[in-house]
């Protein structure tokens, strides 16, 4: 090999090492019924999918790999109000400073429930502790559960957990928190919560997991 070629082989070596590998969602309807899927990040304007029951669709995030104030939510309903839903959240890439990025993820009832839903990271480039797990939710009997101050409504229809934006734990919020002790059940409500995995990681949202 001339020494030029061996210079640019070696540029290359370390340009793939500075990319993170690709990575992305992966959405799954495993309901028995048709869902509405809804995905965000920050701003930007949701993308709009109909997933009949067993159908998936991928969320390609190409080599930058970021998706900031990422949110997906599903409703059996078109009302895209995502106040009314299960919420899953990621910051795909999120800043942690000195150059390092890595990503985070929750499932939010905050502002309601309406599905069960589990995350669960696939091929982490390597172990990232504990707190690289599969958050997930399910709340049978709805009708049962939901009781004031929370109140179900819509169509779907959603138990909405009217104490949830809110810092403090609630006669309205312990419900959710005890039947979905991983998932957020107000705003504060970090310690439990939060997940994290290695910037790279590959995650599956299964709704009615
Ligand atoms: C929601 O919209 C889709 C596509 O526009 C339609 O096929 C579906 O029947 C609608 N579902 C409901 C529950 O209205
Ligand atoms: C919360 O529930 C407890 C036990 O049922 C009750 O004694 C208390 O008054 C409730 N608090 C509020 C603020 O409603």
């Amino acid at each position: 090999m001339s020494r030029a070629l061996v210079a640019t082989a070696a540029s290359l070596l370390v340009l793939l090492a500075a990319q993170p590998a690709l990575a992305g969602i992966n959405i799954q309807n495993k309901c028995s019924f048709p869902l509405m899927v809804w995905a965000s990040s920050g701003s930007n304007p949701k993308s709009t999918y109909y997933l009949k029951p067993g159908a998936q669709q991928y969320l390609d995030f190409g080599p930058a790999n970021l998706w900031p104030a990422g949110r997906i939510w599903a409703s059996r309903s078109n009302n895209s109000d995502a106040a009314r839903t299960t919420l899953v959240e990621f910051n795909i890439g999120g800043d942690i400073g000195n150059g390092r990025r890595q990503d985070f993820y929750d499932i939010s009832l905050v502002r309601a429930y309406n599905h069960p839903v589990c995350v669960s990271p696939i091929n982490p480039p390597s172990v990232g502790g504990q707190w690289c797990g599969s958050p997930s939710c399910t709340i049978t009997d709805l009708p049962n559960f939901c009781k004031s101050p929370n109140y179900l409504t819509g169509n779907d229809p959603a138990c909405i957990n009217l104490d949830g934006p809110g810092t403090v734990v609630t006669n309205g919020t312990r419900p959710f928190k005890a039947r979905c002790p991983k998932a957020f059940s107000y705003a504060a409500d970090y310690t439990t919560s939060v997940f994290s995995c290695q910037w790279g990681t590959n995650y599956n949202v299964a709704f009615c997991y």
